[in-house]
């Protein structure tokens, strides 16, 4: 159901006193600071990457990883919990999560599951937990950079949540489409897009679960996608800034607003 590109149905049973519909199912805005705090940069009260600081946009503080963690556990509802749909070998050697791990949660599941694989995992945030699986090597490192690594010495890389991270990606590997992936020289490429609501607004049970976790991301997550852009690209102040994010979050409650995001 959540993989089809047809109108969701809307639960019409939900009423106005829903309890989901009633206040901010945000949590509490505190944050506490980890000891290596002064090797990092902070904007608008958020704590940034300073590897390579300014190339990319958002905060890497406890807040934003969890609103990443958030985001894994909704693709893998999304996934009926799988971790990737390629047609993958079945004992895969080499992995790379090529384009930002994040907190590594989807490396971490991943060299879990494939004990016998080398996994590689690179990000421009130290953010990683100390404790991993013994197969799973984090790295400090730009992939917009040239790649150090061996040519064809992965038979899996894999990037999720890319979104702001490329300013180029026929550099990379070719746009997030099919034609020009097929272009750079990608065979059997398939393309599949899932729709995420926002708020538990479907009918379709695994819809609703996937829209109450989204808007709780949406909820948490909107000033990190916005603070740093609005601020630098747009010129806004953080207070009109503030105002917008007031609004949004009051129609993220809005039970006449059938949002959706398509993934
Ligand atoms: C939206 S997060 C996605 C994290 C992870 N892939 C996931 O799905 O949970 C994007 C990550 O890419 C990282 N990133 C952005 N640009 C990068 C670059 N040029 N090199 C390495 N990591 C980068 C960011 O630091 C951030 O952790």
């Amino acid at each position: 159901m959540a993989d089809r590109q047809g109108v969701i149905q809307v639960d019409d049973s939900l009423t106005d006193n829903d309890s989901s519909y009633g206040g901010s199912d945000a949590a509490s805005e505190t944050t506490s600071l980890r000891s290596n705090v002064a090797t990092y940069v902070y904007e608008n009260g958020r704590r940034h990457h300073s590897y390579r600081a300014g190339s990319y946009w958002c905060p890497n503080d406890e807040k934003a990883q969890d609103n990443l963690d958030l985001f894994h556990h909704i693709f893998t509802l999304s996934l009926d919990g799988r971790l990737f749909l390629a047609p993958v070998c079945p004992e895969p050697q080499r992995v790379l999560d090529l384009v930002g791990t994040g907190t590594g949660i989807w490396t971490t599941d991943f060299a879990d599951d494939f004990p016998f694989a080398s996994v590689v995992a690179i990000d421009l945030s130290p953010i990683q937990p100390p404790m991993v699986p013994p197969n799973l090597e984090f790295q400090i490192d730009d992939f917009t950079a040239p790649w150090t690594f061996t040519p064809q010495s992965f038979d899996f890389i894999h990037a999720r949540s890319i979104y702001g991270c490329v300013a180029g990606y026929g550099a990379l590997y070719a746009e997030d489409s099919k034609d020009l992936m097929e272009q750079a020289g990608f065979a059997n490429v398939t393309y599949r897009t899932f729709k995420w609501p926002i708020g538990p607004w479907p009918k379709d049970p695994k819809l609703k679960e996937i829209g109450a976790y989204n808007r709780l991301d949406w909820e948490e997550g909107i000033e990190r996608w916005a603070m740093y852009l609005f601020t630098k690209c747009l010129g806004w102040r953080a207070e009109e800034i503030q105002v917008l994010i007031a609004g949004i979050k009051s129609e993220l409650h809005d039970k006449g607003i059938h949002g959706y995001q398509e993934m």
